[in-house]
């Protein structure tokens, strides 16, 4: 097969600093926050709520009326492609009673029908149908209208969404500054949707986001990738919410993976990992492709990562403190093969996989009440170090607030917006949880 030549060259990473050589290694956040239910309910408001969140790509969205539905940590939302041809998010929760109003995955409908009581949304979220409401004193359509969420489309096509509905809501330029002009690195137009996967793990977001932030455990635990890439070259910069990833690719066919590494054998490069019968194996095309990629986390729980013969991005959705769902959308190039498709995939989810069965097996010993923090290399993690820097950072600011105010603030909350009633039942709701189950507690509370 030729080898493709790239139309734009990846930037190499900055050089390490004289400060960054003489940097401490610091201790892993403790962890009773991979396994509190009360921390991730936490994270929500202090995180989820206020952060923007990477969704998918639009050259999903064909015509008016494609839409891709999401749930992230219970909140049930969708994308769709209005009629004017923009990505709009809204709430997947009917404004009559609360039934979704989708409740496919993905679907294409210009008209988004509920299929409770029969209100019926367009494309934009307004209400154009609620049987016999028509001549209800007081009752208006557009204040009816589906609960919309922030969005921003990058130029490369990138959707992401924000829960935010206060007036300290980040604007989207400030959360990533930066991240747009660097993903012009990659030709995203010359690639076309693939496939999509998900993997249903037993762990804590963050234990998936503490492997993809380092490369330290690749010659260790990733054999092919080990093989494609030079990992001496490795490095993982900080950028604020984001953090981009540099590796050298091998530019030479690479012998392929016969035997898993055994860290207990003798060493090869670092120290780690021996790979038997390397020498022997018979030679191929680096899968990884002929770029030396252009990968980003981005906070808080997603990631795109681009090579010369796809791009894939990963959606880390939370489900409890110990589960979370790994959804990864793959674009392959335009006009390649089916065999050049498959080889990506297959060494794609050979990496994935790798770092699945490590989260599973970690979280276990998280749970056990053992272990609580780890120290980590001040440059081989400090991937890990910062975006758990950003993690302890929002958490402690969400704290002092709710403390400061003595109340819980959810920035995402859309409740009793309506009507002075509902507000003041909202309160009398928020003063019950407050006080708790025990009767002793209520002296205050005047029935
Ligand atoms: S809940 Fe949707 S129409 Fe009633
Ligand atoms: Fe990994």
């Amino acid at each position: 097969m030729a080898t493709v030549v790239e139309k734009v060259t990846p930037a190499a990473p900055p050089p390490d600093s004289a400060a960054d050589k003489l940097l401490p290694g610091r201790h892993t956040l403790p962890a009773s926050w991979w396994t509190s239910e009360k921390v991730l309910d936490f994270e929500k408001r202090a995180i989820f709520a206020k952060s923007w969140l990477f969704c998918t790509h639009e050259s999903r969205f064909k015509k008016a009326g494609d839409y891709f539905a999401f749930n992230l940590l219970g909140w049930n939302f969708f994308l769709i492609k209005n009629k004017e041809g923009d990505i709009k998010a809204f709430h997947n929760v009917c404004r009559h009673r609360a039934y979704p109003v989708v409740r496919k995955q993905q679907g294409s409908s210009i008209i988004l029908g509920c299929k409770y009581h029969g209100w019926s949304y367009d494309t934009n979220g307004l209400l154009k149908k609620a049987p016999h409401f028509d001549n209800i004193e007081g009752f208006d359509p557009v204040a009816n209208s589906l609960y919309e969420i922030k969005t921003h489309v990058s130029r490369q096509g990138l959707v992401f969404i924000n829960f935010d509905n206060t007036e300290d809501a980040v604007p989207f330029e400030d959360f990533f500054a930066g991240l747009e002009s660097e993903m012009d690195e990659f030709d995203f137009g010359d690639y076309e949707y693939h496939m999509s996967y998900e993997l249903d793990g037993q762990f804590n977001w963050k234990t998936l986001m503490d492997g993809y932030q380092e490369c330290y455990h690749c010659p260790t635990a990733h054999p092919g990738l080990n093989l494609a890439f030079r990992m001496e070259t490795y490095k993982v910069v900080p950028k604020g919410n984001y953090c981009r990833h540099y590796a050298k690719i091998v530019e030479e066919d690479i012998p392929a993976v016969v035997e898993e590494n055994d860290p207990d054998t003798e060493s090869s490069w670092f120290g780690f990992g021996k790979k038997k019968e390397v020498s022997k194996a018979p030679k191929k095309q680096n899968p990884g492709g002929s770029f030396n990629g252009l990968w980003c986390y981005l906070f808080p729980t997603n990631g795109v990562n681009c090579y010369s013969p796809a791009w894939y991005s990963i959606r880390v959705l939370p489900i409890t403190a110990k589960r979370t769902i790994l959804q990864y959308d793959i674009y392959t190039k335009k006009g390649a093969t089916a065999d050049a498709k498959k080889e990506f995939v297959d060494f794609l989810q050979q990496v994935e996989l790798e770092d699945f069965n490590l989260c599973e097996a970690t979280q276990k010993n998280l749970n056990n009440g053992v272990y609580s923090t780890g120290y980590l290399h001040p440059t081989k993690e400090k991937g890990v170090l910062h975006y758990q820097g950003l993690v302890s950072d929002m958490v402690k600011k969400h704290f002092a607030l709710e403390k400061e105010t003595g109340r819980l603030i959810n920035p995402a909350a859309l409740t009793a917006r309506q009507s002075e009633e509902a507000e003041e039942l909202e309160k009398i709701c928020t003063g019950i949880e407050c006080l708790g189950s025990n009767p002793e507690d209520h002296d205050g509370l005047d029935w």
